[in-house]
């Protein structure tokens, strides 16, 4: 089941008070960030738009390297910490927006960065935003992603049902457990997963379906690989703990409009 629309959505981001402390830091847990690669050698006079602030990690980066940068998110409350955090850098503009409509952007722009912030299980909602996205950037203009991945939720269970029959465990015992662990999750196979604290269902992705709407909203070249995340970081951040392993990881997506 579908726990809590985009309003409970922006009441749980406007909630958040140690941002480091309560959210998965995707910045803290990625081995490299391939994001900042694939900005690396983009001409300097771009301007780009950044989708879901959370603490502002990358906005000094972004501010420093083009030549205008719209920060954009429905939590008045990240955006402000943001702009009283970054004040001086002079070229981010801050709009107070939800990405299902982001009129408030006057001009289009070469590039649009979403980390994690593409979140809703409606596809309804979801296309919106995509379509929105698709609107305001340039001709042969970049999206690129971050997305969170279905897949690395069963990658997991798979580690700890082996790691579990490894340590005597029949697997009868040890698959009950872990179903037990995806139905407290509210893991669905559509790639819905339902935080335990706060009630609200994100939307966590599979490859075909990132391809599949992207094209829908207007995107072509679409590539997706894998954004490794740190065992150690891992650790105490819900995905388990297999050092040695393939490390966990969600969709890092690049795609141009058509
Ligand atoms: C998981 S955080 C990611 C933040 C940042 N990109 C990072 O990786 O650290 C999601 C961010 O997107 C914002 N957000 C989520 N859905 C949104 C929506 N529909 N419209 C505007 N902002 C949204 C949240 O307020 C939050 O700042």
């Amino acid at each position: 089941m579908i726990k809590g629309n985009m309003k409970r959505h922006r009441e749980y981001w406007e909630s958040v008070r140690d941002y480091d402390k309560e959210v998965f830091s995707v910045y803290k847990a990625l081995r490299s960030n391939p994001v900042k690669a694939a900005l690396k050698n983009r001409p300097k006079k771009y301007k780009v738009a950044y989708l879901g602030v959370g603490s502002g990690f990358m906005l000094p980066f972004l501010s420093r390297k083009f030549s205008k940068v719209y920060a954009v998110d429905f939590s008045k409350t990240l955006l402000d910490r943001c702009k009283s955090e970054f004040v001086k850098f002079e070229n981010i503009e801050y709009i107070n927006a939800d990405f299902r409509d982001l009129r408030k952007i006057k001009e289009k722009v070469d590039i649009v960065i979403s980390v994690n912030s593409i979140l809703p299980p409606s596809i309804k909602d979801k296309m919106k935003i995509l379509k929105q996205i698709s609107k305001m950037t340039k001709r042969n203009g970049l999206f690129i992603g971050i997305l969170p991945s279905a897949d690395v939720v069963i990658y997991r269970v798979m580690l700890e049902i082996d790691n579990l029959i490894r340590k005597g465990y029949s697997e009868k015992r040890a698959l009950k457990k872990w179903e037990e662990f995806l139905d407290r999750k509210s893991f669905s196979p559509l790639g819905f997963h339902t935080d335990d604290y706060d009630s609200i269902t994100q939307k966590y992705w599979y490859p075909f379906e990132i391809r599949f709407r992207l094209k829908d909203a207007g995107f072509k070249s679409i590539k997706i690989g894998k954004a490794y995340y740190k065992w150690s970081y891992c650790k105490d951040n819900c995905y388990g703990y297999f050092p040695g392993k393939e490390g966990s990881w969600d969709w890092f997506v690049t795609a141009r409009k058509k």
